[in-house]
């Protein structure tokens, strides 16, 4: 707890600190600090919040006449912002630019009736547009208007690839390809606030964020939505009692731990979701997890939703990696990369199981990034002590030198971006090595308060195929549910991808280009998206259980002779 409470500390001085620095410094004005989407993710959630407030979601007919639409819509105040998409039907995100525009617009909305079913009367900003008059064929609303809320296929991105110049340039379209787009980003805040109108019914003052790779910089379209139900911030937890004289103090019911708090919460609006939530669907209370999550469809967004509560450490490790994206472009474009490589191959999955999370793997990306020379991002003890200067300097001239991006931007990697080798480095031999010397090293990124911070590999603390040190809680392994034919699979992959780049054929562009016909030759970065030819190569796993079957035919037919003696 206390190396959280550091680890809190520090975000918080670092993240804040940042903001400081990039108001005080004169030749950079907000626009361009906002253009290079420097802003701390506390300010992105207060401003994302605040616009989701002011939005509402209304499903479409395909017939409904755009024009019309807004023009009905507008009679409640001026729009800010609107945009169109597709999931189960049309549906259009509205975001006005006054929160009384919504309330106005509310006050108009009627309750269902007239059919055999009856509504459950909870009133929500998830609404319905109806048109009862004549059908307006001209500028309807097609697909094109309609903004894509998930990545093009696989094929379709390796095509694309192909056609690029140079690997950097793959890398900067895989990204622009799979990245979150705005439109996609404030629908995730929107359902978060359509969420909290759930649970403010028992939680006034909560709030729901997002966190994960919905606003860590490294999320792709269709990626799930992990939801955070923050109620640390409502008033009366920080009021102190005075020494003497009379003072008032709620009576709560308790219970017998902070987790035992978690699951009854999630439990009660788990039941509000499943029971009113228009368009939650598929509602599922995992509590007994390590972390107690509520799972759920949301049908209009079509998001997967993980609901938690009282989940600091990940609020926190989504607060470090959205830092790190911010350190440099490379970072976040690695690992795009490194992540659509892995989702390629079946490395990483969507269902939990026994393989690698795209958290460690953003992990492990980190720490290779880490171990460059020179460096390319900083350990966790550099990034502190940076934080530190920059609070020290705030009054001194030193202060915009010693901010992290200025420390990065000044190496010689930054300043020949062309050097920098992208995928064909992250799948080095290197690499390769590091990763097989898993099952005696400890694959341990520099970001834990503890001896790692120095980006030093350590002995193994425990028998598991892959450690991946937890930055925020030193003891515990972001890799635990790794099993070694996973991480066998893993390392041939790596090792594979790394021949493939290393290869001439394979690294340099086979023309096809944007000009030429047909489908281009895929080379490069496109090739390690293809079907791998190690694909079907033994796993550990399998190896072992044909002795585990065996020794279960045998238990098998010890019981038959038993049960026979029995009966004889
Ligand atoms: P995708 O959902 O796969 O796109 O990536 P994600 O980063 O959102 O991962 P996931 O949904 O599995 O987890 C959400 C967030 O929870 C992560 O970004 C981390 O901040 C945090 N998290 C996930 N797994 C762990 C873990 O094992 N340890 C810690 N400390 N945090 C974790
Ligand atoms: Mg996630």
């Amino acid at each position: 707890a206390k190396c959280l409470q550091k680890t809190d500390a520090f975000l918080h001085r670092s993240i804040g600190t940042d903001v400081v620095i990039a108001r005080a410094e004169a030749t950079r004005s907000d626009e361009s600090d906002e253009k290079n989407g420097r802003k701390s993710l506390h300010t992105l959630h207060m401003e994302r919040q605040e616009q989701a407030e002011r939005s509402v979601l209304i499903s479409c007919q395909s017939s409904t006449n755009e024009k019309k639409f807004l023009k009905y819509l507008s009679k409640h105040g001026e729009i800010n912002k609107y945009f169109f998409y597709e999931s189960y039907g049309v549906y259009a995100v509205v975001e006005f630019a006054n929160q009384e525009s919504v309330t106005s617009l509310l006050e108009g909305v009627a309750i269902p009736g007239g059919s055999h079913e009856s509504a459950v009367p909870f009133k929500s900003r998830l609404l319905s547009l109806r048109n009862l008059g004549s059908v307006d064929s001209s500028n309807q609303l097609s697909g094109r208007q309609c903004q894509p809320q998930t990545t093009i296929p696989i094929n379709e991105l390796i095509k694309r690839l192909s056609r690029e110049e140079s690997i950097d340039k793959q890398i900067s379209s895989l990204t622009e390809a799979y990245q979150l787009t705005e439109e996609n980003s404030r629908l995730r805040f929107l359902v978060c606030s359509l969420l909290k109108d759930i649970a403010t019914a028992y939680f006034p003052e909560c709030t729901i964020k997002p966190f994960g790779s919905s606003v860590n910089g490294f999320g792709k379209l269709g990626c799930d939505l992990d939801m955070l139900l923050d109620l640390d911030s409502i008033t009366g937890r920080n009021v102190k009692l005075p020494k003497s004289g009379l003072s008032l103090e709620y009576q709560m019911k308790r219970a017998n731990s902070e987790r035992a708090v978690t699951q009854s919460i999630l439990s009660v609006i788990g039941e509000c979701v499943d029971q009113f939530g228009p368009g939650c669907v598929g509602v599922q209370k995992i509590l007994n997890a390590r972390c107690p999550l509520v799972r759920f469809a949301h049908q209009p967004s079509g998001f997967q939703c993980d609901l938690t509560a009282n989940n600091r450490v990940a609020m926190k490790s989504t607060e470090l990696l959205y830092l790190y994206g911010e350190l440099d472009p490379r970072v976040r474009s690695l690992v795009f990369t490194v992540r659509c490589w892995a989702r390629a191959h079946g490395v990483t999955s969507s269902i939990p199981g026994a393989w690698i999370t795209n958290f460690s793997l953003t992990v492990m990306v980190l720490f290779f990034l880490q171990k460059r020379t020179p460096p390319i991002i900083p350990t966790l003890d550099h990034l502190r002590d940076l934080a530190g200067t920059i609070q020290h300097s705030h009054s001194g001239p030193l202060r915009i030198s010693c901010r992290p991006i200025a420390f990065w931007a000044s190496s010689p990697m930054a300043e020949a971006p062309s050097a920098w080798q992208g995928p064909a480095a992250a799948f080095d031999t290197k690499v390769y090595t590091y990763s097989c010397c898993c099952s005696r090293m400890c694959f341990q990124p520099a970001l834990s308060p503890s001896l790692s911070l120095q980006g030093k590999e350590q002995n193994k603390p425990e028998v598991a195929p892959l450690h991946i040190q937890n930055p925020f809680e030193a003891s515990l392994n972001v890799s635990k549910n790794v099993n070694a034919s996973q991480l066998d699979r893993f390392v041939a992959l790596c090792q594979e991808s790394a021949w493939l780049l290393q290869q001439s054929e394979t690294s340099t562009p086979r023309g096809g280009g944007a000009g030429g016909k047909g489908a281009p030759t895929p080379w490069g970065l496109a090739t390690l998206l293809l079907p791998s030819q190690v694909a079907g190569i033994k796993s550990r796993k399998k190896r072992r259980r044909e002795p585990a079957s065996e020794r279960i035919k045998g238990l098998l037919e010890s019981l038959k002779n038993k049960n026979q003696l029995k009966k004889s």
